[in-house]
């Protein structure tokens, strides 16, 4: 059905959309744009399925320890992600947890990319 391949690049493109998206949706957020900012915010969530689809199916096509981590540890990305700017949109996040969450979300995207291109 899917290829391999077709599937990697899909996969790319998600992620590099996702992490456009939600730098956008901080900036939104951060200058008060709260309309705007959910708008982007709801896109995200699309791009979170995609990439779900997507990972799960290069899971099940290359089952393998690294594959499966690299998924785990993805989860642990998107959480800190949809976390972040679900308390920054509620005005919920204080500066302890920001610190908590934004350290959490630099060491899980740096485990991502290095399970994804040097695993
Ligand atoms: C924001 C979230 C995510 C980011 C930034 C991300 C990033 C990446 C990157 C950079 C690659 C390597 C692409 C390449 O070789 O061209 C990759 C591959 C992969 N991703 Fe993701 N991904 C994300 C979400 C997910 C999710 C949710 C899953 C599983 C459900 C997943 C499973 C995989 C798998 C299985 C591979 C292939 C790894 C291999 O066999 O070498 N990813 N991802």
């Amino acid at each position: 059905m899917w290829e391999y391949e077709t599937l990697i690049h899909s996969h790319g493109l998600f992620w590099f959309i996702t992490m456009i998206l939600f730098g956008l949706t901080i900036v939104l957020l951060k200058s008060g744009k709260l309309k705007l900012a959910k708008v982007i915010q709801m896109s995200l969530r699309i791009l979170y399925i995609l990439l779900f689809v997507t990972g799960g199916a290069l899971v099940l096509m290359n089952i393998w320890w690294g594959a499966l981590l690299k998924g785990l540890l993805s989860f642990w990305l998107i959480y800190m992600m949809e976390l972040i700017s679900n308390r920054m949109a509620k005005n919920l996040l204080s500066k302890k947890d920001a610190l908590l969450f934004w350290v959490q979300l630099i060491i899980s995207f740096s485990a991502v990319l290095y399970m994804g291109y040097l695993v």
